[in-house]
């Protein structure tokens, strides 16, 4: 099949470099003489026909902006046929032949059932959880995770100032990286995520033994959804002799200006997905080894099991 009409969306939880992805698309698709268009607000654009022409002007000045200009969204009912036949009746008005889309797992699954209905799409991990297991590192990760370390950093100089432990909940989903990674950068004397599992007594000994060791403070990161950081906080007042005090990072984990690593990843991956268009393949995922880019369909990626980082190994002889 011969591309002519290139369209791009973002989708699920923004992600920062989503916007260096977006502008990766759009040029490469211009250099090539295609057409490029915008969907707003990820697949729920693509339903409620809110897709516009995207011309190089347009990606101007965003490389290093945070968010997506696009705006995103999550879309539980595009699993409907009949919803996705209204996606691909707009596309097919417009003559738009083939997608990029930007997001998580959600949004390859997306993508592959509309390939299966004639429009080739090809999926680029956006997402600031890393929870993508057939890519090293997802477009959003290194620069949310550079958040966290910021604001965790600051968690640290009051605890010390004051003696006093704190209870910090990291975002991520179900996955563990960006607990474990700012943990390690930071420091932390315990990280608790769902590989590390939470044990109750181990976490109050291990408080315990680092106020043993003289030290002034102590930072606990656990991932979001384990447990109640505001209970352990309490838990650990009451029991391991520190004053201690939770903080939940949330959403301020998503913003922010991308990392060099983020909008060199999102350049390359982006112009990636129109080389492979341009192949005229779809239902293909876009994947980074090392520097290396490459592909894999959608459903292998979508079956692989994500490998446990090596990181948490280090945790204890560090402290
Ligand atoms: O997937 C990105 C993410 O920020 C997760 O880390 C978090 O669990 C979730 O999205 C939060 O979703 P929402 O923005 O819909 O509250």
């Amino acid at each position: 099949m011969n591309v002519k009409r290139i369209g791009v969306l973002t989708s699920g939880g923004d992600a920062p470099g989503m916007n260096a992805a977006i502008r990766g698309v759009v040029r490469t698709a211009l250099y090539y003489g295609y057409e490029a268009f915008g969907i707003h607000d990820g697949y729920k654009g693509l339903v409620e026909n809110n897709i516009v022409p995207m011309k190089r002007n347009d990606v101007g000045q965003i490389i290093n902006r945070g968010g997506t200009i696009l705006g995103s969204a999550r879309m539980e009912s595009f699993k409907q046929l009949a919803v996705r036949e209204k996606a691909i009746e707009n596309l097919k008005n417009l003559g738009i032949d083939a997608l990029v889309v930007l997001g998580g797992d959600g949004t390859y699954r997306g993508a592959q059932e509309l390939t299966k209905m004639g429009i080739n799409c090809i999926g680029i991990p956006c997402t600031i959880d890393n929870d993508i297991a057939s890519t090293d590192y997802t477009i959003g990760f290194f620069t949310a995770l550079d958040t966290a370390i910021w604001a965790i950093d600051k968690l640290r100089d009051t605890s010390f100032s004051h003696q006093r432990c704190t209870v910090v909940e990291v975002m991520g989903r179900y996955c563990g990286d960006l607990s474990i990674y700012s943990g390690i950068a930071c420091g932390a004397e315990i990280v608790i995520t769902k590989e590390t599992g939470y044990d109750r007594d181990s976490v109050i000994e291990q408080v315990k033994k680092a106020k043993a060791k003289g030290k002034r403070d102590c930072i606990v990161v656990v991932a979001e959804h384990i447990l109640d950081v505001f209970a352990l906080a309490k838990d650990i007042d009451d029991n391991c002799g520190y004053e201690t005090r939770a903080t939940i990072l949330g959403h301020i984990q998503r913003g922010g200006t991308p990392s060099s690593y983020d909008r060199i990843l999102a350049s390359k991956m982006g112009s990636y997905a129109v080389e492979l268009l341009r192949q005229g393949l779809g239902g293909q995922a876009v994947c980074a080894n090392g520097i290396e880019i490459f592909h894999l369909p959608i459903e292998e990626a979508l079956t692989q099991n994500k490998p446990t980082t090596d990181l948490y190994q280090f945790l204890e002889k560090l402290n």
